[in-house]
C-alpha cells in the first residue's frame, strides 16, 4: 500500500478530493492501494479509466490490493476468490455483493479520489 502522494485536498462539486498519485504511476490493467484518512482505497486503472473502491473485501476484510486484476477487468480477492467488476465494483461471484466506490477524477495529470465513498 502506498501513502497519499500529497495531503492537500482539492474541493470540487461539494466533494473533498485527495490527491493520490500522478496519472502515469499506474499502468492500464494495474491497481494499487492508498491510505486516505481512515480508508484503504483501491485505485484501479482499466480500459483507460480510473476507478476507486474501498480496498477491504466485503467478505472477510482481506485487502483487495493483494488480489489480482485480470485482463478482462475482474478484481479477484486472493483469500477466497470472490470476484468484482473493475468498472463499477459489482460482484460477479457472489453477484449480490458490490464494492463501495469512491469518486475519482483526473486533473492536470494527477489522480484524485473523494475522501469518503459515494453514498449508495
Ligand atoms: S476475504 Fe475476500 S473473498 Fe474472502
Amino acid at each position: 500500500m502506498e501513502g497519499v502522494a500529497a495531503s492537500a485536498p482539492a474541493a470540487s462539486d461539494g466533494v473533498e478530493y485527495v490527491e493520490l498519485c500522478a496519472e502515469d504511476e499506474l499502468w492500464d490493467g494495474d491497481m494499487d492501494a492508498f491510505d486516505v484518512g481512515e480508508h484503504e482505497v483501491l485505485l484501479v486503472r482499466y480500459g483507460g479509466r480510473y476507478f476507486a473502491y474501498d480496498a477491504i473485501c466485503p467478505h472477510q476484510s482481506t485487502s483487495l490490493a493483494d488480489g489480482e486484476l485480470t485482463e478482462d477487468g475482474v478484481i479477484i480477492c486472493r483469500a477466497h476468490l470472490w470476484e468484482f467488476r473493475a468498472d463499477g465494483g459489482q460482484g460477479i461471484n457472489p453477484a449480490n455483493e458490490c464494492l463501495k466506490a469512491f469518486p475519482v477524477k483526473v486533473e492536470d495529470g494527477r489522480v484524485f479520489v473523494g475522501a469518503e465513498p459515494d453514498a449508495r
